[in-house]
This record gives C-alpha cells, structure tokens and sequence, in this order.
C-alpha cells in the first residue's frame, strides 16, 4: 500500500491509501480510471459484472458506443438494464473525454481469449462454422476479429455471455431500434430473423475455436 497526500488549496489535506498498483505508472489515463471497476486496467472486462473487454475494438466502434450511451441511442431501453448502468457511467463524458478514451483503448492488445470448455460442451461446432461463415463472417471477419471498414466489431474474444445477450438485445429491439443507429440497426435486422438457442451457442462456441487457434 502506497500513501498519498493530496494537498488541495484550501488547506485541507486529504490522504487516500492507494494500492500498490499505481494506474499513473502504467499510463492509464485519468478519465479511464473510474471504468477499471468494471472493464478491468487493461480494458479486459469483468464477467462478474458484465462488462466486456474494451480493448482492442476500433476507436471508431468505442467512441461510437460511448456517444451513444450518453445519448440514449444504447441503454435507454426500460428492459435494458446492464445498458442503464453503462449509461450512467457515460453521462459525465465530455466528447474531449470520448475521444480520449477510444483512442487509448483501440490500442490497447484484446486480452487473450478464455477457452472455456463449458462455452463449447454440447455444441456443434461444425454447424457453428457453417452459420458463422454463412451469416456472421463478412461483417465480423473470417477470424471474427471485426472489420472498421463495415463498421463490425471484433467477437474472437468476447465473453460469451455478453455476446449472446448483445445478440437478443438486437433481436429483441432492445439495441439497434433507435433511428440514430446506423450501424446498430445493420445488425439488428440480421438478428431479427433470429437463431435458436442451440444455434447461437454453436456460433459463440465456433467462435471460441477460432480464438484459441
Ligand atoms: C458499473 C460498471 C461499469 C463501469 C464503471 C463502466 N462500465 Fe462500461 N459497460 C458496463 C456494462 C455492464 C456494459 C455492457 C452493457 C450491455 O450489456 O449492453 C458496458 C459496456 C461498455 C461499452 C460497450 C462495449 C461494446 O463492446 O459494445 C463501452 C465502450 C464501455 N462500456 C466503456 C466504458 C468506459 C469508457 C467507462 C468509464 C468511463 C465505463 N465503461 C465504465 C459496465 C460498466
Ligand atoms: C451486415 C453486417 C453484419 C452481419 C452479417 C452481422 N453483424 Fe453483428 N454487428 C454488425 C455491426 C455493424 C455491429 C455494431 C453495431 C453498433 O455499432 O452498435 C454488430 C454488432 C454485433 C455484436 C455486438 C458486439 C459488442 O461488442 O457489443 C454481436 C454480439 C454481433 N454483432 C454478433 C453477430 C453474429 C452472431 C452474427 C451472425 C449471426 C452477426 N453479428 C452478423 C454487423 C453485422
């Protein structure tokens, strides 16, 4: 545990025990630190509260997703309720803040991607292929690792419950309805003639086997 004194003009001193782990140390920039809570210091993500890696998707995507939150394009939705606390968090940003943030996190590595044996059990990954080839790859890349160019995000690394949650928000209208969503209604409609349950897990699985490739 490291101690430090902040000494604001007024007199008053106030002392912060932080961890050992100092965030200035590692270039994390001051706007970022409220958001490693949740999405972790190298822009991981957190299953545990849901939230995904930021790290390594576009700067376009990022700042996208963030002026969107703010703005109720993502997360106004009274069903969407991981949107709403995403939204919060977005609400202070100033768009100086935005753009800061994007472009730090568009450069940060994707963490390396779990094998998560569970993700995979039961499913068919050869129909999984077949699907993600047939339906997802020409937007998401043949590697899922996305395409700026079409405005796709990268999946390869995603967790798998948060892909397949994004993907019914899109189905059930709960992201990609607002008329301000352009690229958010692209995917929307390909959601909208929706896969089964079993055939979701067969995409995300497939896509799991790409990652660990
Ligand atoms: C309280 C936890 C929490 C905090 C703190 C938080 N987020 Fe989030 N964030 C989430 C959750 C949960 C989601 C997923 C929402 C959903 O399921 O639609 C999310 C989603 C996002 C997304 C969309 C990612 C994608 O792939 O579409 C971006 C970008 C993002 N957050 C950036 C930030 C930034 C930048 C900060 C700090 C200013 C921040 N978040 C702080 C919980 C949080
Ligand atoms: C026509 C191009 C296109 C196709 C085909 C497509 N997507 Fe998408 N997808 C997009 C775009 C564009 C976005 C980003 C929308 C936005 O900016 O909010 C997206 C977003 C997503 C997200 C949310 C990722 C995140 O970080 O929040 C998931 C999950 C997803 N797509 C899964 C799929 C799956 C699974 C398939 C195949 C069944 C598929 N997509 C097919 C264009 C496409």
């Amino acid at each position: 545990m490291r101690l430090a004194a902040i000494v604001l003009t007024t007199g008053v001193a106030l002392v912060a025990l932080l961890p050992a782990r100092s965030w200035a140390a590692k270039n994390v920039p001051v706007v970022y630190q409220p958001c490693i809570i949740c999405h972790g210091d190298m822009g991981q993500g957190n299953r545990e509260v849901h939230a995904p890696a930021l790290a390594g998707q576009s700067e376009a995507y990022l700042a996208r997703q963030l002026v969107h939150f703010k703005s109720g394009v993502r997360g106004a939705d009274t069903g969407d309720t991981l949107g709403a606390q995403m939204r919060t968090m977005a609400m202070p940003l100033s768009a100086e803040d935005m753009t800061a943030l994007a472009a730090y996190l568009a450069a940060l590595p994707p963490p390396a991607p779990k094998i998560e044996l569970s993700a995979l059990k039961g499913a068919d990954i050869k129909k999984g292929s077949n699907l993600y080839r047939g339906h997802c790859g020409a937007c998401h890349g043949s590697q899922a690792e996305g395409n700026p160019a079409l405005n796709a995000p990268g999946l390869a690394w995603l967790d798998v419950a948060y892909m397949a949650r994004q993907y019914r928000n899109f189905q059930q209208g709960l992201r990609g309805r607002h008329p301000d969503d352009t690229y958010g209604r692209q995917m929307q409609a390909i959601a909208s003639n929706p896969l089964t349950e079993q055939d979701l897990n067969n995409v995300i699985a497939y896509m799991r086997t790409l990652a660990t490739e």
